[in-house]
């Protein structure tokens, strides 16, 4: 079996393929944005709220996995609150200066989005504590006894921070945001909703069944639906006259090893080689990363989620294991288990 790590095209992660569509198809108000109801409710009564206040939003916290739609979001909370967004990242920031140059040449009122903020390193934190907090900057001027600090008033802001992995933020940094919001995986129908969208958008006929053939095989995931529907697209056009319909959307995604419920070849791979060696396991992380060539915090961000979300992989204690749903999805038979006919 061939696996192509590179150029998954069910990766989650943005790829250099999204940029043509990513911008036109990012929702721009809250009312556009489909799906994560829970998130979407409260971050409209708190920004009606600050908006009353005539103040600037409490910080927010954004987490979940990639393509869900978190930078999405901290646009729209800019647009909602009328204010303008500033967009940096944890990795892009190195130095503490860094950051103090970006922090004194807000506007009042902005909104700055720190993308990856669990990658922030601690010296750059310590700067950003008081100014989410007091919005002051500390710095020190001078060297050795003579050294002395002065606190520096900052513009009221709201930092939007993103992150899939709220597990590696800091407890002082999460304690300093007023809303934390999580984002889920999207259902089918949302998804299908979003497919209809983007099609609008981007002048693509489709039927309602060839939308939700797209989103059931879509991960929960809007990024990599758009990036379906592009694709598909493509067949439709070659193939028929260019309306994407069930049949259309069937053809090209088993063509391009997409299973029903949006496995690819790498996630069977994955199951298979668990089951053919290990039994279906319990068999940890780094012995399926070795077996089947891959990282093993490749494996636990991208692969895994997943395949848990539709109950296919169990964590446990003593490791991985596949279940009995995983087993049926392939057509093999569990361990213990008979087919009889
Ligand atoms: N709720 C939504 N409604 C409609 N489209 C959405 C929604 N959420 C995301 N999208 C679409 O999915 C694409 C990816 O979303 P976005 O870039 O915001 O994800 P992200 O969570 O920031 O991903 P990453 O973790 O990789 O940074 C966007 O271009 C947007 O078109
Ligand atoms: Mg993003």
């Amino acid at each position: 079996m061939e696996s192509d790590f590179e150029n998954r095209i069910v990766a989650p992660e943005y790829s250099a393929e999204d940029t043509d569509i990513e911008i036109s198809l990012r929702p721009k108000r809250l009312s556009e944005y489909i799906g994560q109801e829970k998130a979407k409710e409260n971050l409209k009564i708190y920004i009606e709220a600050a908006k009353k206040r005539a103040e600037s939003l409490d910080h927010v916290l954004l987490y979940g996995p990639p393509g869900l739609g978190k930078t999405t979001l901290a646009g729209i909370i800019a647009n909602e609150m009328g204010v303008n967004l500033r967009v940096t990242s944890g990795p892009a920031i190195e130095k503490q200066g860094d950051l103090a140059a970006i922090l004194t040449n807000l506007s009042e009122g902005d909104v700055l989005f720190i993308d990856e903020i669990h990658r922030l390193n601690r010296s750059v934190e310590e700067i950003l504590y008081p100014a989410m907090e007091d919005g002051a900057l500390d710095i020190i001027i001078g060297k050795g006894p003579s050294a002395r600090s002065i606190r520096l008033d900052l513009p009221h802001f709201t930092l939007v921070g993103a992150t899939t992995r709220a597990g590696q933020i800091s407890a002082p940094m999460r304690d300093r945001f007023g809303v934390i919001c999580r984002l889920e995986m999207y259902t089918p129908d949302e998804l299908a909703m979003i497919v209809k969208r983007s099609a609008d958008i981007l002048g693509i006929f489709i039927e309602d069944d060839g939308a939700a053939e797209i989103a059931s095989r879509s991960r929960g995931t809007p990024r990599i639906a758009n990036r379906l529907l592009k694709r598909v697209r493509d067949f439709a056009q070659v193939m028929g006259d260019g309306t994407v319909d069930r049949d259309c959307s069937r053809i090209a995604l088993d063509r391009m090893e997409i299973d029903p419920l949006g496995l690819d070849s790498i996630d069977r791979l994955l199951l298979t080689a668990m089951i053919r060696n290990y039994n279906g396991g319990p068999v940890g992380l780094e012995t399926i990363a070795a077996a089947i060539g891959e990282e093993a915090v490749t494996i636990e961000d991208v692969y895994e989620p997943y395949l848990m979300q539709i109950g296919f992989l169990a964590r446990t204690a003593r490791g991985r294991t596949v279940t009995p749903a995983g087993y049926a999805h392939l057509g093999l038979d569990m361990p213990g288990q008979q087919t009889l006919f």
